[in-house]
């Protein structure tokens, strides 16, 4: 392979990297700081994975390294993101056993990383962590940052840990086995990812749209790159979220009622997204706060890559009780605004302005 990216993330005392590059899977053990001591590597990934052989590369790569590895399946989908699943989890680590000082490693979708994630947080107190996403979504989001966890019967992420990785290693050739609507799911995120911080970013998607869509794997490597080096930067200023990581929450306020209401499924997660970007400018707009034609931009480049961007008619008292549960407000909502590219602002929306802004924008009239 040719040299890979780098990425620092800044984070005091601990920094680690976000490696990017083609065929990283097969060199992972010589392109990442392993643990000192480590012996073993324990692999978490799921079939779909598996089947393309991610795993069993990474395996091969770390066997070089001279680690005893093993791979282990857990069921596909986020019902494996269960307390059923991580205690299945810890027995294969008492079992085998897994030190200290040994390693967990995550192949795979944010699923498998928030799981693998949670193990490596709890296990021993704590063991080392790699992160190979193999999803657009985990490449620029899930992967980096350090949230980790499971969901409950009663809510998604109810628990979890903060357990930074000791590197991302993120090979984008993979990308191109991911199902075209995964694919484009992650672009949400991109999306958001440039309207925070980075034009550039945005036009590299407005420019080639069909590119993103069929999996241009070039194309995919450069916005892998910029966006996860956003998250990053957000991430080393605001680690536990008090502040400016909060940023990264824009288009998550309505998308994550949508989400939640349509049935969790209907809509995927960045598809979630993209319909709650345009409900946040839409909001902006409303308040004089984002100029009217960054909405009119925004919705044609989502358009463009084939994400949702009508708002569907929800139950108005579901929206806001959702929404209130959330985010614990009673009257309204602390939600993201835009300016303009490259300047979020968190600012508290009443109801009267959402009620507003959802009249007219559900059912696709605009
Ligand atoms: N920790 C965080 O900061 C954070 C941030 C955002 C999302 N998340 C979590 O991430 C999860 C969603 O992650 P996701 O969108 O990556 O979905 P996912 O992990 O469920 O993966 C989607 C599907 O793609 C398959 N797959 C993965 N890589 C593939 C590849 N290269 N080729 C073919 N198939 C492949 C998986 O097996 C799965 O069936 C949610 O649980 C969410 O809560 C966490
Ligand atoms: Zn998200």
């Amino acid at each position: 392979m040719s040299a890979p990216s780098r990425l620092e993330l800044e984070l005091e005392g601990r920094p680690y990297q976000i490696v990017v590059g083609d065929g990283l899977l097969d060199d992972v053990g010589a392109q990442v700081p392993l643990p000192l001591h480590a012996r073993r590597a324990l692999i978490v990934t799921q079939a779909p994975i598996s089947a393309h052989g991610y795993p069993e590369r990474v395996a091969l790569a770390l066997r070089a390294a001279k680690l005893e590895v093993r791979i282990h399946e857990v069921p596909d989908g986020e019902g494996a993101k269960a307390a059923d699943v991580l205690t299945g989890l810890w027995d294969v680590c008492a079992d085998w056993p897994l030190g200290r000082d040994d390693l967990i490693v995550a192949v795979g979708g944010g699923v498998v990383g928030d799981l693998a994630g949670f193990v490596a947080a709890t296990w021993m107190r704590g063991v080392a962590l790699l992160q190979v996403p193999t999803t657009l979504l985990a490449m620029v989001d899930a992967a980096i940052g350090g949230k980790t966890g499971i969901n409950l019967a009663q809510g998604k992420n109810l628990v979890g840990a903060f357990h930074q990785p000791l590197a991302v290693a993120a090979d984008p050739s993979v990308l191109a086995t991911l199902p075209e609507r995964l694919r484009v799911e992650g672009v949400a995120e991109i999306v958001k990812a440039g309207l925070i911080a980075d034009a550039t970013l945005l036009e590299r998607i407005e420019r080639d749209p069909e590119g993103v869509r069929r999996g241009d794997v070039e194309l995919l490597r450069s916005l892998v790159l910029r966006a996860a080096g956003i998250k990053a930067r957000v991430v080393a200023s605001d680690e536990r979220e008090t502040g400016e990581r909060a940023h990264l929450n824009l288009g998550h306020t309505y998308g994550h009622v949508l989400e939640t209401l349509a049935g969790y499924g209907t809509y995927l997660h960045g598809e979630a997204v993209s319909v709650g970007l345009i409900v946040a400018l839409e909001v902006g707009v409303t308040l004089g706060t984002t100029p009217p034609a960054l909405v009119e931009r925004v919705r044609a480049c989502l358009a463009a890559v084939g994400l949702p961007t009508v708002v569907p008619a929800l139950d108005r008292e579901a929206v806001h009780a959702t929404m209130a549960r959330d985010k614990k407000a009673r009257d309204g909502v602390r939600m993201v605004l835009l300016e303009d590219v490259g300047r979020p602002v968190l600012v508290h929306v009443g109801r009267a302005t959402l009620d507003e802004v959802l009249d007219r924008l559900e059912g696709g009239a605009r």
